[in-house]
């Protein structure tokens, strides 16, 4: 029933192209495009904007997987769902509370996701059954690209697969050819991968490798 998705981050891609990276993805096959948005306050980075996100759906078909880094995702909800996410994902380590954003988004028609940092338990979000089409647990310290994979995180991929079994769970940071078949084998069905896609020399062929790994283990995790 979950279908293995690749999604290219464009923090990766160069800045002065992301309209042509959008389109490089999209023809590459991949099923979406993750999109990170930082304030430079709940991370320690600046990112991009819904000016980028309105970019990207006027360049591309596929879904905008709108990741936001934000402190506040009160205040930015609304202008990415403006600007045309797919999906919105927020943090639960703000001090927002999480069910009423969540409804927002839902009531707008796009997927409602919620992302936990390599610390926070999964216990954080149990409350939230029922309320979430997408969960992104982060392997790496969110802020910046090119970060090595926390291992860590692993088991909890898998806990998050037993509690919310109906649900779309995607893994963002540090995945290569190596690390997103170890998340595909806990259970994870969405990888979000910046630095791989975006240095491989065919990205076609990157998006096909890793899509075929993924899914001849991700079918055990399940079972
Ligand atoms: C990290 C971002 C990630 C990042 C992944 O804060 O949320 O989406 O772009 O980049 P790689 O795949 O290079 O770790
Ligand atoms: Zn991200």
């Amino acid at each position: 029933m979950f279908k293995i998705q690749i999604m290219p981050s464009l923090l990766a891609a160069p800045m002065g192209r992301l309209e042509e990276a959008a389109q490089r993805s999209e023809e590459a096959g991949a099923d979406g495009l993750h999109i990170d948005i930082m304030d430079g306050h709940f991370v320690r980075n600046l990112s991009m904007g819904p000016d980028v996100v309105r970019m990207a759906r006027k360049a591309v078909q596929i879904p905008l997987n709108v990741h936001l880094m934000v402190s506040r995702p009160d205040w930015y909800i609304e202008p990415f769902l403006q600007a045309g996410a797919s999906t919105v994902l927020f943090h639960i380590e703000t001090e927002c509370d999480p069910a009423p954003l969540l409804a927002q988004i839902r009531k707008a028609g796009r997927r409602a996701g919620i992302t936990l940092n390599p610390e926070t338990p999964l216990e954080a979000i149990l409350p939230l059954r029922g309320l979430v089409d997408e969960i992104l647990c982060m392997t790496v310290h969110p802020g910046f690209g090119g970060q090595k994979f926390i291992a860590e995180v692993l088991p909890k991929i898998a806990e998050c697969r037993r509690q919310f079994p109906d649900v779309d769970i995607s893994v963002d940071g540090g995945l290569d050819a190596q690390s997103a078949p170890l998340a595909a084998e806990q259970g994870g069905n969405i990888f979000l991968i910046g630095s791989t896609l975006f240095q491989a020399p065919d990205m076609k062929k990157a998006i096909q490798d890793l899509r075929t790994h993924a899914e001849a283990v991700f079918s055990k995790a399940i079972q």
